[in-house]
């Protein structure tokens, strides 16, 4: 096998809990029985800002499995990345005014094969046996808790799934079955699993197609991962099933339309920039919202539930909402 261009910066295996530490330009992430530590320096100050394990890991699945995603990627109100399409930017308190009134939040920009290395090995070394930062609380285990101990790479290389243009058409992604090892979710058993007939005109089987949509998410087997179930140009269908909290707050960096397609999330919207609180969104099935390009937001679900993303994938609307050429919300305001 030709050996990896890309050089991270990990440690040896050395402290007690067996776990690697890792280091990417001023960053530096350590992790032990319960926590994560990412530290950093701004000025002569050495600071360190601490999370949940097994928050870290679920925010940092997300970033990895998405490529960084569009626009923001908060794994909290401290520390977090931007996507720059072809860079990424990791921050700590810069979108925090505590840090940053201070002077003491730090920013870096990185070539993206580096820092998707540098997280993918970072979430392997991380995950121990047992531990799903894909699934539920209530779909797996604590083993998230203490030393390292084995790992769980199948899980933690799961990537999402995309289509070309529909899943079930010919050479494109498989609908999903018990056959294929897909079985419906725990949450979704009442979900009616038929399919819809297609009768098309002859000369025409390739290109008129239908799936049924809830059946095809009653067997997700992970939550807050926005698969992508139909593509026409820039329109992309990205649904998913939600239950607990969405890991990361995302900021955005266009508008996005939610149809909340089963049971409820509710979710807090923040100001992009300083996090503060600007709405609550309760959506109920049937509820339809379109998230503004200058906030951040968080789901969440107390029930495992159906939402559909709608996505504008148009690589050129960053650039041009931070021109100032296109409104940030409905109503119109720049
Ligand atoms: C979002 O940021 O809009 C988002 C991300 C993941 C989800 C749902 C929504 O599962
Ligand atoms: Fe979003």
């Amino acid at each position: 096998m030709a050996a990896n261009p890309i050089e991270i910066s990990a440690s040896p295996v050395s402290n007690e809990t067996g776990y690697r530490s890792f280091e990417l330009g001023g960053f530096s992430f350590a992790r032990d029985e319960y926590f994560a530590y990412i530290s950093w320096t701004a000025g002569d100050q050495q600071l360190s800002h601490t999370m949940s394990a097994d928050a870290f890991l679920r925010a940092l699945m997300r970033a990895v499995a998405w490529g960084f995603f569009y626009g923001w990627l908060n794994f909290d109100s401290v520390f977090g990345t931007q996507q720059l399409y072809g860079r990424v930017k990791f921050f700590a308190g810069r979108y925090n005014p505590s840090y940053r009134d201070q002077g003491l939040d730090y920013e870096e920009i990185f070539d993206t094969p580096l820092a998707m290395e540098t997280f993918k090995s970072l979430l392997r070394d991380w995950t121990n046996e047992g531990y799903d930062p894909f699934a539920s609380p209530d779909e797996t285990g604590t083993e998230w808790i203490g030393k390292k101990h084995g790992d769980n790479n199948e899980a933690v290389d799961r990537e999402r799934e995309v289509c070309r243009r529909m899943p079930g058409l010919p050479g494109d992604a498989p609908l999903r079955t018990d056959e294929n090892g897909r079985p419906v979710n725990r949450a979704f058993l009442d979900v009616p699993q038929g399919q819809p007939e297609v009768h098309a005109e002859p000369g025409f089987e390739d290109e008129v197609h239908a799936h049924n949509l809830f059946g095809y998410l009653s067997r997700s087997d992970v939550t807050w991962n926005p698969s992508v179930s139909s593509v026409v140009k820039q329109s992309l269908f990205c649904p998913t099933t939600e239950e607990y909290i969405l890991p990361v707050k995302h900021g955005n960096d266009r508008m996005e339309w939610f149809v909340q397609l089963s049971d409820q999330i509710d979710w807090e919207i923040e100001d992009k920039e300083t996090g503060k609180p600007r709405a609550k969104v309760i959506m109920k099935a049937g509820d339809v919202a379109i998230m503004p390009a200058d906030i951040r937001h968080q789901g969440f679900s107390k029930k495992r539930s159906m939402l559909l993303v709608w996505e504008n994938g148009n690589p050129e609307l960053p650039a041009m909402y931070e021109r100032g050429e296109l409104p940030v919300n409905l109503s119109g305001e720049f």
